[in-house]
């Protein structure tokens, strides 16, 4: 059992650690989008309004285990101290080496004086970090209301979706994906591939992308992965179209077959289109990962058309990753879609495992 927020007993009094996930985007020291901090404030309101002092603690970005200004907490403490007045935030824990270390001598440090542990970093909750598994060795713990919430929903998409269930992939990480892409294929009914991603696939189907991203030494899995998917009748839907640069600079449409020079940045409008038919047929729906490059308006389009089909659909739809989430906040739809959740690699991780390093420590916690 994960013990919740009313298994702490009184917290009146006591002196509460809440490691949250504030890693938000940053654009020169100005945080873009508050959703991360925002989306913490139940759980510091639940324990302040029952008189806990909440101390929290969050990484930001990845600064390599030692202290390096670019990564200061100083705009996220400024931004929650206007949402939650006197709520204290620790310096990025990032800063040691112990916090992805995972190293005791540090993860006692955090919880000196401390009497009580919160998770609420659902984000950082697949990386197995002092601070995510060491507190609920030895003090009292519990799942803040976001962790809870955001369990709930992708153990509930894992465990028994409407189908059908399709996962739209994009993005450019196609190694961090590609494992994710195997077991999701035993959990959904059809995935889709957009984003920088689906160079390597297209590459694996023996098509010229011309001088598109893509990740040569995984083509092999790609083409396996076509296969498992062709033989177990789950289907891997690619792009038929690309839109890009040509070799001289200027904005071009292709087929799928790009010729030399040429640079892939969205799914074409066929694609799009696709898509979005294949999203407004599912009763389920997840997705992580743009389609494109959308930060330019020139490569929004397609990543536009299928945020639009998910704020359409009448499936149940889910959305992970920070670059999808930013993208329906910048058209405006993030009101629309069931649940936008705050982790990236942790809501891929918990449907392809169903369980994260942080939750296991919270089951093993003293009050557990
Ligand atoms: C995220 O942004 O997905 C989380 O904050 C985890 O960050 P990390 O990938 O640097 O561990």
């Amino acid at each position: 059992m994960i013990p919740t927020l009313d298994d702490l007993g009184d917290v009146a009094g006591k002196r509460v650690l809440v490691r949250t996930d504030f890693n938000v985007p940053m654009d020169d020291g100005v945080i873009t989008d508050d959703f991360r901090i925002r989306a913490a404030l139940p759980t510091i309101q639940w324990l302040t309004s029952r008189g806990a002092t909440v101390i929290t603690a969050s990484h930001l970005g990845r600064p390599k285990g030692r202290p390096d200004a670019r990564y200061s907490m100083d705009p996220v403490r400024a931004r929650l101290a206007e949402l939650a007045p006197g709520v204290e935030l620790l310096e990025n824990l990032r800063f040691d080496p112990g916090e992805e270390g995972n190293d005791p001598a540090f993860a006692a440090s955090l919880i000196d004086g401390i009497d009580a542990y919160v998770d609420d970093a659902f984000g950082a909750c697949h990386r197995a970090h002092a601070s995510i598994v060491g507190p609920p060795r030895v003090l009292p713990s519990a799942m803040g209301l976001l962790l809870q919430k955001e369990v709930e929903v992708l153990l509930g998409l894992r465990e028994h979706p409407k189908r059908p269930f399709v996962a739209v992939l994009g993005g450019s990480k196609i190694s961090d994906k590609l494992g994710v892409v195997e077991s999701l294929l035993n959990v959904v009914d059809a995935l889709v591939i957009g984003g920088a991603m689906c160079f390597t696939f297209l590459a694996a189907q023996g098509k010229p992308i011309g001088a598109s991203l893509w990740e040569p030494d995984q083509v092999d899995t790609c083409a396996r992965l076509l296969a498992t998917s062709a033989a177990r009748g789950k289907p891997i839907h690619l792009p038929e179209d690309i839109v890009g640069l040509d070799a001289g600079g200027n904005f071009a449409t292709y087929g799928t077959r790009l010729p030399d020079g040429a640079k892939g940045f969205d799914i074409g409008p066929g694609s799009a289109a696709a898509f979005s038919d294949i999203v407004m047929d599912a009763r389920t729906v997840f997705w992580n990962g743009p389609m494109g490059m959308f930060e330019d308006d020139r490569f929004a389009a397609g990543t536009r058309t299928v945020a639009q089909a998910m704020a359409d659909t009448k499936a149940f739809t889910v959305v992970g990753g920070g670059d999808s989430a930013a993208a329906l906040a910048q058209f405006r739809l993030d009101d629309e879609i069931d649940h936008v959740s705050t982790g990236g690699g942790a809501s891929l991780e918990l449907l392809e495992l169903g369980d994260l390093p942080g939750l296991a420590a919270l089951r093993g916690a003293p009050n557990a």
